[in-house]
């Protein structure tokens, strides 16, 4: 391993003023996200959604540093016979891949899931590296509920995310460690904010214990948020507070950078906590956004699988990136966004 050039490539995704494209839904999650604009989800639709975003070219060469792909995506080649990850690296960006094979219900713990993929998972990502990936995505899910999340949940998972990552570094890729603590429910921020300590302290247990280099990865959790039904949300301000006070007293500061995943926040939502944690200033390591839905969710609208709306898409998608840019800088402002609806 060479933690010289995987402290590289993890600075590179979060160089200041951009951030991450989560573009790695599953088929089955695309074939959502499209049902939802009356596409229908083909091989030739999905390549030309993905494409759209890869040529967009004011986000992708200013506020994107890094793509995460899904299997499919990787082997695929634009409509003029480019190879997409060739289309992400010409535009400046990283591609990185999603290597984590979904989840399996956790036995013996009702309600709970497990994330699994390790097997072969070493003769996997060398492919992925001769294919372009520098970095890896693995995502562990914990649900609030009653009575969970187990101790047993938050241990298998945080285990098979060190095992993963200490893979992704012996072939020479930056993995993005991911234990999403999801914002479904009707949960109070300070019981998001328990559980998400939890996890992130067994996370960095189970990482130390397997030897995994902390400057060679990042870190991508959800925020200290209160439930999507909870009675009464917290605030932007207290959002920002709260996540900042509990990352750092668990994530230390040999981590280049944590980059957050959206977890169903609205796009201004999601881009309004970013800019507010960046405000507050002084932080150890880089914070910045790997946003799937509040990045995509605009320009999927306005593409909505014509081929005479790729511009309308992609200026959608460049509003969306510049405004997460800005936020990851600490600059961003409500009035930017309405001046692109004007
Ligand atoms: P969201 O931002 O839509 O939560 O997706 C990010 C991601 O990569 C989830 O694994």
């Amino acid at each position: 391993m060479n933690l010289a050039e995987l402290n590289k490539v993890a600075q590179a995704m979060v160089a200041p003023g951009k951030g991450i494209l989560a573009a790695d839904e599953s088929s089955g999650t695309i074939k959502k996200r499209f049902d939802a604009i009356n596409v229908e989800s083909t091989e030739d639709s999905r390549r030309d959604y993905r494409e759209m975003m890869f040529r967009s070219k004011e986000a992708m060469t200013k506020y994107i540093s890094g793509v995460i792909l899904y299997d499919e995506t990787i082997w695929q080649k634009a409509k003029d016979g480019t190879p997409l990850v060739k289309l992400i690296e010409q535009a400046g960006a990283i591609p990185g891949i999603k290597v984590d094979e979904g989840t399996q219900p956790l036995p013996g713990c009702p309600g709970e899931l497990v994330t699994v993929g390790l097997d072969r998972l070493a003769e996997r990502l060398k492919k992925y590296y001769d294919q372009g990936a520098r970095f890896a995505k693995w995502r562990a899910v914990i649900d609030i509920g009653n009575g969970i999340p187990s101790m047993t949940a938050i241990s298998v998972n945080a285990h098979a995310l060190a095992r993963y990552a200490a893979l992704c570094q012996a072939a020479q890729i930056v993995p993005i460690v991911e234990p999403e603590v999801l914002m479904d429910g009707d949960h109070d921020i300070d019981r998001c904010y328990d559980v998400t300590q939890r996890v992130l302290n067994k996370t960095f247990q189970e990482l130390r214990v397997q030897r995994v280099e902390l400057e060679g990865m990042i870190l991508k959790p959800n925020m200290a948020i209160s439930g999507k039904k909870a009675k009464h949300r917290a605030g932007v301000e207290e959002v920002a507070e709260k996540t900042v006070r509990l990352l750092k007293a668990c994530v230390p500061a040999a981590v280049p950078g944590i980059a957050f995943l959206s977890g169903g926040q609205s796009d201004e939502e999601a881009t309004a906590h970013l800019d507010a944690m960046n405000r507050i200033g002084n932080l150890p390591w880089k914070l910045t956004f790997s946003y799937g839905r509040a990045l995509q969710a605009a320009p999927q609208k306005a593409w909505s699988g014509k081929a005479d709306n790729v511009a309308a898409g992609q200026q959608a998608f460049n509003h969306r990136a510049h405004m997460n840019g800005l936020a990851s800088k600490g600059e961003w402002k409500a009035d930017l966004e309405k001046k692109k609806a004007a």
